[in-house]
C-alpha cells in the first residue's frame, strides 16, 4: 500500500505479501514514526517442526479440547493436507492446517486449525496465515474453504468474518457436551472473491 493512501484516522497500516517483511507503521498526530519492523515469514511444514508446532498447539489448547500428538501427526502427514508455519528468526510464532477433499468433482478445502502463541498475537500472524490457506486451497482447486469455530470464541469468529468467512449452520455439542461449533464458510472462486 502506498503511503499516500493513507487515510487520516488509520490506527495502522499493515502490509503482509509473502515473504517480503512486514512494516506496520503508527500514526502520531501528523507526523508517521516507524514502529517496528517485524520480521515474519511463512513457509511449509518441515519435518524437523513438529516439537515447536505441538508446543503451540499445547499453549492453545487446554485438555481435553487439544489434538493429540499422535492425530496432530496424522493430520499433518495427510496427502490431503498442507501446513503453513509463521516464524519469527528462529521461533515458530504459529501455524494452520488446510486439507483439500475432492468428492464428485467438486474440491473443498477444510481448515483443520490455526494457532498463533499468545506472545505474537494482534499482528495479523493468523490473518496471513489464512490468505496461505486460501492460496493453497485454490492451488488444489477448492472452490470453497469452511471450518468449525467453537461458538465461545470470540477472537477466531472476528477474524474469519473480517476475513469474508460466513457462519453457515452450527453443531450442538460438536466440541463437548454443552459447547457447539459454528460452521463459517467462504468462496474461493478467484484472489478477487477476498
Ligand atoms: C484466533 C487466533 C488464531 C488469532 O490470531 P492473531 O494472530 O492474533 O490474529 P490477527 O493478528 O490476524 O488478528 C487478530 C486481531 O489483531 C488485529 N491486528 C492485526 N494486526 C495488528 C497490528 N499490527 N496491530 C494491532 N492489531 C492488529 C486484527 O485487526 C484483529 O483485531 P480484532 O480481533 O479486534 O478483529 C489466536 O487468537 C489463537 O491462536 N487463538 C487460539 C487458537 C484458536 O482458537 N484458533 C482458532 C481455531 S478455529
Amino acid at each position: 500500500m502506498l503511503l499516500g493512501s493513507i487515510q487520516p484516522f488509520d490506527p495502522y497500516v499493515r502490509s503482509t505479501n509473502g515473504g517480503v517483511p512486514q512494516i506496520s507503521l503508527l500514526r502520531s498526530g501528523i507526523r508517521f514514526n516507524l514502529n517496528y519492523i517485524e520480521l515474519v515469514h511463512y513457509r511449509l511444514y518441515l519435518p524437523d517442526d513438529f516439537a515447536s508446532l505441538y508446543a503451540i498447539e499445547e499453549l492453545c489448547f487446554e485438555r481435553p479440547f487439544r489434538f493429540g500428538r499422535r492425530y496432530m501427526r496424522e493430520l499433518i502427514e495427510s496427502p490431503t493436507s498442507t501446513t503453513w508455519i509463521a516464524a519469527e528468526d528462529d521461533a515458530m510464532t504459529g501455524f494452520a492446517i488446510v486439507d483439500c477433499l475432492t468428492d464428485k468433482n467438486r474440491t473443498a478445502a477444510y481448515i483443520q486449525t490455526i494457532e498463533v502463541a499468545p506472545a505474537y498475537r494482534q499482528r495479523g500472524i493468523a490473518s496471513e496465515l489464512l490468505n496461505r490457506l486460501e492460496s493453497s486451497g485454490r492451488a488444489a482447486g477448492a472452490t470453497m474453504i469452511w471450518l468449525h469455530v467453537d461458538a465461545h470464541n470470540e477472537s477466531a469468529i472476528r477474524l474469519y468474518q473480517s476475513r469474508a468467512y460466513r457462519q453457515s449452520g452450527r453443531r450442538e455439542h460438536y466440541y463437548a457436551r454443552n459447547r457447539a461449533a459454528e460452521i463459517y464458510v467462504k468462496a474461493l472462486n478467484s484472489e478477487i472473491a477476498e
